[in-house]
């Protein structure tokens, strides 16, 4: 697979994205956002590798709840077991290899293959083969139980999201995130409930959400909501006032301390804000991205994951959440909790009006793509101000994919 990338891209490719001067870099051409051949190359050697978010905790709130769901083109599924630990397994029979769980459950004691009726425990052990010597509670199992289970995937869940690791190979899901983790420990999000969820398809690669890691496009794109560069850039220096940072899984735009912020605006009672358990001396970054694809903006009141998979090259499902401090339900609290879904996905809530940050963001992905079908968006260039982690998360990609350095 290494050679393989590497002869996709072609030498001259790599090499000029990797060019030292930033504005004279190259990016990648357009045919990684929508040619099939990529994505298989992607789910066969990208992904896989990775800790890649996958679902939300929240997707199995009780022990019992199942979701099954496909990534990298392989059928899996969520379970909260008895012991309310979320796992992940390969969600196929062992028996004649058939989708044991089909659609979303609640509050199952067992998960029943639907072709021949074999029963598995929340663990994934086999429990039972009923018929298999013409009884309905066959003693005898055909096969070693013990080693006939659901198959388990590598899987952990960090503030909420749900990553795997197909491969089983990469680093300790801990050491994967360590960057992030940094960044966030001084925060309690674990304790923060679900308070919102959105889920969509837009006509986009994934890549791009994680090109998107730049706030150059803040004042064009999200009009409204930032409204001039000054709030992006020291006019007098020319300097932003966001740090775009990336270190090893994470991206981070951080903003620098002399940024000058109004405060907003808050309309209804005032949400109990994040818990810190911890001092920093630096501000954190509230726009995070881990790659691959998962996104984890944290705020004074609220932490909103977002979770990217691709369905085809220029399809893309984003499934999206809101989590707020406990208590955050309380009628009381309605009015702030809608003020911030205003502003993440506009008033109407709809994807059309693009009325809030995600939808004006997932627009602009969508024109992205489009372009890629010309020739001229194999001509990809970065500002040297702006625009370094998108270089990095391009390079990361091919990096990931055995295109070493
Ligand atoms: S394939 Fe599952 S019980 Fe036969
Ligand atoms: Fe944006």
């Amino acid at each position: 697979m290494t050679a393989s990338v590497r002869a996709y891209l072609g030498d001259d490719v790599i090499d000029a994205l990797r060019r030292p001067v930033l504005d004279e870099a190259r990016g990648l051409p357009a045919k990684v956002y929508t040619d099939e051949q990529f994505l298989v190359m992607e789910n066969a050697s990208l992904f896989p590798s990775t800790w890649t978010g996958v679902a939300f905790a929240s997707d199995v709130p009780a022990t019992g709840d199942a979701m099954p769901f496909e990534f990298c083109g392989v059928p899996l599924v969520l379970v909260r077991d008895q012991q309310g630990e979320v796992r992940v397994f390969q969600n196929v029979c062992r028996h004649r290899a058939t989708i044991v769980v089909q659609e979303p459950v609640r509050g199952q004691s067992t998960l029943k293959c639907p072709y021949h009726g074999w029963v598995y425990g929340l663990d994934g052990a086999l429990k039972a083969t009923p018929f298999w010597d013409g009884t309905a509670d066959a003693q005898q199992l055909p096969v070693d139980a013990s080693c006939n289970g659901l198959v388990s995937v590598r899987s952990g869940v960090w503030n909420h999201v749900v990553f795997v690791n197909l491969d089983g190979n990469a680093a300790p899901l801990l050491e994967y995130l360590a960057p992030m983790d940094a960044e966030l420990a001084h925060l309690d999000i674990a304790e923060l409930e679900v308070g919102h969820r959105e889920e969509w398809t837009f006509a986009a690669n994934w890549k791009l959400v994680m090109e998107n890691w730049e706030v150059y496009h803040h004042v064009w794109v999200h009009e409204g909501v930032f409204d001039r560069m000054s709030d992006e850039v020291d006019t007098r220096t020319g300097e932003p006032y966001t740090e775009m940072a990336a270190e090893g899984s994470a991206l981070f735009l951080r903003y620098k301390a002399r940024r000058p912020k109004s405060p907003p605006k808050v309309v209804g009672d005032v949400l109990p804000p994040v818990r810190q358990l911890a001092e920093r001396a630096t501000p954190h970054s509230t726009a995070n991205a881990i790659l691959p694809n998962t996104t984890v903006t944290i705020t004074d009141y609220g932490f909103a994951p977002a979770i990217y998979l691709p369905e085809a090259p220029g399809q893309t499902l984003a499934r999206m959440a809101w989590y707020f401090a406990p208590g955050a339900t309380e009628p009381r609290y309605r009015a702030h909790v809608d003020q911030i879904l205003d502003r993440w996905l506009g008033p109407t809530r709809r994807y059309a009006d693009r009325g809030g940050i995600r939808p004006q963001d997932h627009h602009c992905m969508e024109l992205q793509q489009r372009a890629r079908n010309s020739p001229v968006a194999n001509d990809v260039k970065f500002s040297t101000t702006w625009e370094a982690n998108v270089r990095y998360f391009q390079d990361w990609v091919i990096r990931q994919m055995g295109c070493d350095a």
